[in-house]
Parts: structure tokens; C-alpha cells; sequence
């Protein structure tokens, strides 16, 4: 019997018609963009995968919130209700809007980091790496062995390794750490859960050693939902709960709206502490905007308070997850290698076993992204060493841990025929993967140079 993982908890109201290309346009409209995915425009790609960021599908109540909105330069009506949502949902005393994630990256880590070396964390994103070394400091990764190896089943790959977190502790000094950040779901290590006994360690470790302890949340409702299926005390917990429990005695936390609170454009920062709260206020003012609307408009607060209780919802996060799970049977059907057990926003392809032939210098991930355009009109991105890019003081080209060809799935966007569309074209190129070929960068810029940079295909 065929499991059924995820009946969509909504129907379709409104609907955006896709074009759709031949091979033979794909073909030239790739090759038009450099060989690189951010350059297409996004009227070409039927399945956009680019990433699960502010790709959502709003709700008919989310939309009508819209219309709602109190656009009030201070002390707007939607300010309150977002105030009051977040606070239940997140157990935190004070809240601070802002635009987006890597905003409230720029105002809470310089407060956080004032001076010290280092900040260690699970795995940083790229953006909250970015904010720790514009502040001065260094950002370590101390994620569990278990995540690097992509067939291992461990349940909660997205872990902190608390004994090397203790160790780098001792070796760098407490008092050169500013701060601990847990990343929630790990995105970096596939979008891999973290369990609640993780986080209560790590947090005794930031404890005992007078370390501020951060939360990255941009995907803490995926991250409970895996808490309540795998860790058996909280089985029977509500996520709200699961939520309370992975919150409480945190002092801090940065999240990015764009994700689990499905809307498409929208950041938080949550601090226990009122002297935190005030410095927050002060950099978000000169930042962001007044403290009541925070860099976002009324009308968006207006749907981030009704997407903050809608993503928390178990009947959506089950199809949510179920979508991943889903994807990912249909994968392991085709012998397709990809980050086991599949995670909570993305399936993360494992191009490297797909395609051993390509050296890492030749960017095998990048290949296979572009070999899901030319398939089936995905558009899919490489997370592996062409992202990684070069090492600053050689300029030799680094090789990444791994080499991912990331599937971000949008949230309540696709249906399961477009999943089958994904599966199927990934089984295609699986069948003439010894034929596919690497590429060359030709142009890039010095940093982050995988949004920008030109490719050709090596003959
Ligand atoms: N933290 C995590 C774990 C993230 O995944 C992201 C964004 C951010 C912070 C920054 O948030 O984009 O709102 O400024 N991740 C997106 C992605 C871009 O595609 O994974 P932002």
C-alpha cells in the first residue's frame, strides 16, 4: 500500500499560470545567462527552487489582513497584534520588527559580539557568517560528524557538537566568545533538525562559561515538527510547546519571516533582557526604522501576525514536511543520493555521488543545477565549492565539504506533480550522468561570486 504523507490541509483560490519552454528555448536561454541560474529570468523556469525565502503562498486570510494594514509611522494597530502573536508563540518579553533576517543579523551581532573574537554556532548561514566578520569577529562551525556523512541516519544531523563546542571554549577562552548561536533547522547541514535535548545543552554550556546564547529561528515550526515525530519526550507535546521548550532561557533570538512564518518579506529579533532590548532599539531605529514598523510596511506586519500562527499549525506542518518526505521516496525509488534523512525545507542532492566524474574544480553541484534546467525547467542551486569559491589569500580555488545541488521547496507553492516532475527529470539525468560535463568560471567578482559569476560548459 502507498503511503499518503501530506494531504494538503487548503485548496487552490488563486492560481499563477507557468510558461512553459521547450528544450530547445531552455537550452538557449541558459546559455544566454552565463550558465548561471540567477541569471535567468524567472518567466523561464517552470519550478522554481531557488529557495523556500519569501516564496510562499499567502493565505486568503493572510491576503485580506493585506487590505487591513495600518500604515501609522508609529504605534500602528498591526504592531500590537504582531507584538502580542510573537510573544505568545515565542515566550519571549520583548520583540523587535525589522525587514528581514540578515537586518536583524546587522543590529543584534555587533551588540552580542562588542569587541570579542568569535562566535561558534551549529552551522552559520552564509548572511549571519557575513554579519560576525563585519563585526570583527571570526564564526566557527561545530556541527556533529554525523552531518557530513550524507547517508548516515542519525536523527537530528543539524546538532551542535557539544564536546568540540566545550573544547573550542577552553582553547579560544570564554571570554574571546560573544556568543553561541544554535541555526534552526541547520540550513547549511540540509536542513536538519536540532533536538530540544541539544539545545538544553548547548544553552548549560553557554551558561556555565557567561556565553550569550542566540537563536536562529528561521525555521524553528519545521524544526518542532521533527522534535514531536523523534524525540520521545515530546511526543505528545503540542508544537506550541515544543516551540516554549526550544525558547525558554535563550536570551536571545534573530529570525528571518520569509520562511516558516510564510510571508514574503519580514525579520524579528526576540530578547529576554530589557538593557539588550534597549540597545537593539536604538541600531533598529537608525537601521531598519521607528521601533513599530521596523523597515516593514503596515500591511506586511498585518500578514506576518497571521502567517506567525499559521505556520505553526501541525496539520500544515505535517503536509509541509510530508512535501520533503514525499520527494524524497520518489528519490530513493531512482537510487537518487541526496542528505538522508531528508530535512525540513530542501532537498539537498548529493552531486558528488551523482556525479564522481566531475572534479570539485569543475563544479559538479552547479552542473546538475544546470542540468535540472535543461531537464524540466527546475531551477535548483549549487551549494558546494562554485559557491564556496576562492581561498582570499591564495585565490586557489577551495574545495567545498560538500557538493549540494540544493531543491528549496516554496511553501503551499507546488503540488505533488510538480515534485513528480522533479523526481522524474532527476531520474533522467541519472541515466546519462557519465556524459554530463563540468564547467569553467570565465568572469567573477571577488566575493560571493556564485550570484554573478559567468560559466562555460568544458568541452
Ligand atoms: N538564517 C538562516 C538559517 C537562513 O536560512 C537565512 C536565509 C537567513 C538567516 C537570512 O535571512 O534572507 O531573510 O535575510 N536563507 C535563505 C535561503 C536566503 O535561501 O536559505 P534573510
Amino acid at each position: 500500500m502507498k503511503p499518503i504523507y501530506f494531504p494538503e490541509p487548503f485548496r487552490i483560490k488563486s492560481v499563477e499560470p507557468l510558461k512553459m519552454l521547450t528544450r530547445e528555448e531552455r537550452e538557449e536561454k541558459i546559455a544566454k545567462a552565463d550558465y548561471n541560474v540567477f541569471y535567468l529570468a524567472s518567466k523561464d523556469v517552470y519550478i522554481d527552487l531557488l529557495t523556500d525565502s519569501g516564496t510562499g503562498a499567502m493565505s486568503s486570510d493572510q491576503w485580506a489582513g493585506v487590505m487591513l494594514g495600518d500604515e501609522s509611522y508609529a504605534g500602528a494597530d498591526c504592531y500590537f497584534k504582531v507584538q502580542e502573536v510573537a510573544k505568545k508563540i515565542f515566550g519571549m518579553p520583548y520583540i523587535q520588527l525589522v525587514h528581514q533576517g540578515r537586518a536583524a543579523e546587522k543590529v543584534l551581532l555587533p551588540i552580542l559580539l562588542n569587541g570579542k573574537k568569535y562566535a561558534i554556532s551549529n552551522m552559520h548561514f552564509d548572511t549571519t557568517r557575513a554579519h560576525v566578520e563585519l563585526a570583527g569577529a571570526r564564526a566557527i562551525d561545530c556541527v556533529v560528524p554525523e552531518a557530513l556523512d550524507t547517508t548516515a541516519q542519525y536523527d537530528f544531523k543539524g546538532n551542535m557538537d557539544c564536546k568540540r563546542l566545550e573544547k573550542y571554549i577552553n582553547e579560544l577562552g570564554a571570554e574571546n566568545i560573544g556568543v553561541i548561536i544554535m541555526t534552526i533547522t541547520n540550513n547549511s547541514a540540509g536542513g536538519q533538525p536540532v533536538s530540544v535535548k541539544n539545545i538544553r545543552e548547548t544553552r548549560a554550556i553557554a551558561r556555565k562559561y557567561g556565553i550569550k546564547f542566540m537563536i536562529d529561528a528561521a525555521r524553528y515550526a519545521e524544526n518542532s515538527y521533527f522534535v514531536k515525530q523523534r524525540e520521545p519526550e515530546f511526543k505528545n507535546s503540542s508544537i506550541a510547546d515544543i516551540i516554549k521548550a526550544s525558547f525558554e532561557d535563550a536570551d536571545c533570538f534573530t529570525m528571518s519571516s520569509k520562511k516558516d512564518a510564510i510571508v514574503n518579506m519580514g525579520g524579528l529579533i526576540g530578547c529576554r533582557d530589557k538593557e539588550l532590548f534597549e540597545l537593539v532599539k536604538q541600531r533598529t531605529i537608525s537601521f531598519e526604522g521607528f521601533i513599530t514598523y521596523g523597515g516593514m510596511s503596515g500591511r506586511d506586519i498585518e500578514a506576518l501576525a497571521r502567517g506567525l500562527e499559521e505556520g505553526v499549525d501541525e496539520n500544515y506542518l505535517r503536509y509541509r514536511i510530508g512535501q520533503m518526505q514525499y520527494l524524497a521516496a520518489r528519490l530513493d525509488e531512482g537510487g537518487i543520493p541526496y542528505q538522508s534523512p531528508v530535512g525540513g525545507h530542501a532537498v539537498f542532492i548529493d552531486a558528488k555521488k551523482l556525479l564522481p566524474h566531475i572534479p570539485y574544480y569543475e563544479f559538479p553541484a552547479q552542473a546538475l543545477a544546470i542540468e535540472l534546467y535543461r531537464e524540466a525547467g527546475i531551477r535548483a542551486c549549487d551549494i558546494g565549492s562554485y559557491m564556496l569559491g576562492n581561498d582570499p589569500d591564495t585565490g586557489k580555488q577551495l574545495e567545498a565539504e560538500f557538493e549540494f545541488t540544493r531543491l528549496a521547496i516554496p511553501r503551499r507553492v507546488y503540488t505533488q506533480s510538480h515534485l513528480d516532475v522533479i523526481a522524474d527529470a532527476l531520474i533522467n539525468i541519472k541515466e546519462r550522468a557519465s556524459s554530463i560535463k563540468g564547467y569553467k568560471i570565465v568572469e567573477e567578482p571577488p566575493i560571493l561570486r556564485h550570484f554573478t559569476a559567468k560559466l562555460k560548459p568544458i568541452k
